[in-house]
């Protein structure tokens, strides 16, 4: 089965996570498919805006761990930095429905969305320490920057993930629904923001994102050199093969 689903209707590309046996955690495949829709939604003036979705039950459970054991994931030339590129200078709106767990990237891609429609049982969370390794996607930035130091020390040091409520209350997230509503509520904002005028979209875009743009771009590298620097350490392997024998990690000679 393919597990991205991309389709269009009346100017808005749908993009759908659709691993569900994995709980929709991203392989190199996914991630290039995802850049390359983004690049397409960019380049084709038909389509206005995009939607990211995953399932009712599952957002996305982060990169693949097993790529990230195998060190398939790292690098500026990887899928999954391309991907992240891509999401961040995006001009052009982005809507997410996340509904369930949306871990490490299915979280940290939340801040290049414009707009994110949360169903009740969403659960947000950042548990890269944990994995021994550090934030990506700018989230080093853009979490305190939304949430304030205390809350982004919680999320990024602790690993401690946040609900839904938590995620409105911050501005993370736009609009809680039931789980059964956020997709059809994500395509219904999409779909209006699609029938207004696209330059007048772009350029409020760009100008809302301005102030943030060079800082975003310079720490999504600097976090890219760390992260890849990390996943090569004894800890990242420990956590990694820990995760995937089910068991606790220990990072006692790590
Ligand atoms: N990479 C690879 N496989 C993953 C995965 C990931 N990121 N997340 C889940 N899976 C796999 C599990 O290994 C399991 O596979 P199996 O059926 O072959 O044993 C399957 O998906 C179901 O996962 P499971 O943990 O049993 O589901 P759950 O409902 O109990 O928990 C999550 C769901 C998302 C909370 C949990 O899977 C999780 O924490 N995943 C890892 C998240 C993570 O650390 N991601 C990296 C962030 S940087």
């Amino acid at each position: 089965m393919n597990e991205l689903l991309i389709d269009s209707s009346d100017g808005v590309l749908t993009i759908t996570l659709n691993r569900l046996d994995k709980k929709n955690s991203l392989t190199r495949a996914m991630y290039a498919g995802m850049a390359d829709a983004l690049a397409q939604a960019d380049a084709d003036a038909c389509l206005r805006a995009v939607v990211l979705q995953g399932h009712e039950t599952v957002f996305c459970a982060g990169n693949d761990i097993g790529d990230f054991l195998n060190r398939l994931a790292s690098g500026q030339e990887s899928p999954a930095f391309q991907f992240l590129h891509a999401i961040s200078i995006f001009s052009k709106p982005l809507v997410a429905a996340v509904c369930g767990p949306a871990v490490g990237i299915g979280t940290t891609m939340l801040f290049h969305c414009d707009l994110v429609y949360a169903g009740d049982n969403a659960a947000f969370s950042m548990p890269f320490v944990n994995l021994g390794l550090c934030p990506e996607a700018a989230s080093s930035y853009l979490a305190p920057q939304l949430m304030g130091y205390g809350r982004a020390a919680e999320a990024l040091l602790l690993g401690e993930p946040f609900l839904a409520e938590t995620a409105l209350e911050m501005g993370l997230v736009s609009r809680i629904v039931p789980p059964s509503e956020a997709s059809a509520l994500a395509q219904r904002q999409a779909h209006k923001l699609a029938a207004k005028p696209l330059l007048s979209l772009i350029e409020t875009k760009r100008l809302m994102k301005k102030s943030h743009a060079p800082i975003v771009a310079e720490r999504l590298q600097e976090e890219g050199v760390s992260f890849a620097r990390l996943l090569t350490e004894p800890a990242a392997r420990e956590a990694f093969t820990a995760f995937l024998e089910k068991h606790k990690p220990d990072f006692s000679k790590a």
